[in-house]
């Protein structure tokens, strides 16, 4: 890497009082100049317990309006204006009220892929790291809503045994990668683990020996005697399961699993972002304090994984 480049991200970094969050999905370079790197969970967790003064949230944009929903006094930088999340688009407010409207006594669970908006007419939160204890949470009495990624539902079904109302969106990314993929990456490596995100579509975990978020895989393959691995989420994580574990071998289930969304920061974005102060992400006020209900009952009821 550039050292030139590096140090002048670090004078800046100082300057503005700056902590570089990146998520597990970032270019590898990204992620090796990040303070910290994580998933989901792990990093509104950060962006809400640091001090620093501005938050330079590598990640696309539903994650750095977690930021700044948790952490109002922070300035929150996106760094590619165009970072989305296809997934998280695929609900609105108004399309979540209809739905509320024909189950008028069901909560309602969004996972953080989704609007700040959704989540503010939302109940509770959750991250794929903890769906599963979010849902086993709530009263079995109540019927439960759950938005808007119908493959990580249909997880949290079968794993609570709830009978939950699903929304049909999916991650365009997760669910490129095919059975076809799992059976032949099986094929050429009988002896591997496949480990698959839950926004896989079901056959694909059905084929899957583990299905983790990314921060429980990193977890899960330094505790695991395996030599090999199929990954079957995007493929970035593979630099950070490579520097856990320098001697397993670790194999994408597919060559298609990259998020474009994830690959529009780059290092020359990140200085422009601390340099101008650009892209400051906001969340109206109104919506903000609605929001931070959903996600504090996530954060504050239960224990990272
Ligand atoms: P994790 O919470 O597992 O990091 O997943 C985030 C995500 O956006 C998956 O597509």
């Amino acid at each position: 890497m550039d050292d030139a480049l590096l140090q002048k991200i670090a004078k800046l970094k100082q300057q503005r009082k700056a902590v570089i969050l990146a998520h597990n999905y970032q270019p590898g370079e990204i992620q090796d100049l990040a303070d910290f790197t994580g998933d989901s969970l792990g990093l509104s967790i950060k962006a809400a317990e640091t001090d620093a003064e501005v938050v330079v949230f590598c990640g696309v944009l539903f994650m750095a309006q977690t930021a700044a929903i948790l952490s109002p006094q922070k300035t929150v930088l996106l760094p590619a204006k165009d970072a989305g999340c296809p997934l998280a688009d695929m609900i609105t407010t108004e399309q979540l009220r209809e739905l509320r409207a024909k189950h008028p006594d069901a909560l309602v669970v969004c996972y953080v892929n989704s609007p700040a908006d959704v989540k503010a007419e939302s109940d509770y939160c959750c991250t794929s790291a903890n769906a599963v204890e979010v849902v086993q949470s709530l009263p079995e009495d109540k019927e439960i809503i759950f938005v808007p990624d119908q493959h990580l539902g249909s997880f949290v079904k079968k794993r609570t045994g709830r009978d939950l109302i699903l929304w049909p969106g999916y991650c365009s990314t997760h669910v490129v990668i095919t059975e076809n993929d799992i059976n032949s990456a099986k094929a050429r490596y009988p002896d591997a683990i496949v480990m698959a995100h839950p926004e896989c579509t079901e056959p694909v975990k059905e084929l899957s020996d583990q299905i983790l978020s990314t921060g429980q895989m990193l977890t899960f393959v330094v505790h695991s005697d395996a030599k090999r691995f199929i990954v079957a989420t995007e493929n970035g994580i593979i630099h950070t399961l490579k520097k856990k574990r320098p001697d397993a071998e670790f194999t994408p289930a597919s060559e298609r699993g990259i998020c474009p969304n994830m690959k529009k920061i780059t290092l020359d974005k990140v200085v422009a972002s601390l340099e101008d102060m650009k892209y400051h992400i906001k969340v109206p006020e109104e919506i903000r304090l609605k929001a931070k209900k959903s996600l504090e009952r996530m954060v504050e009821t239960l224990p990272a994984t």
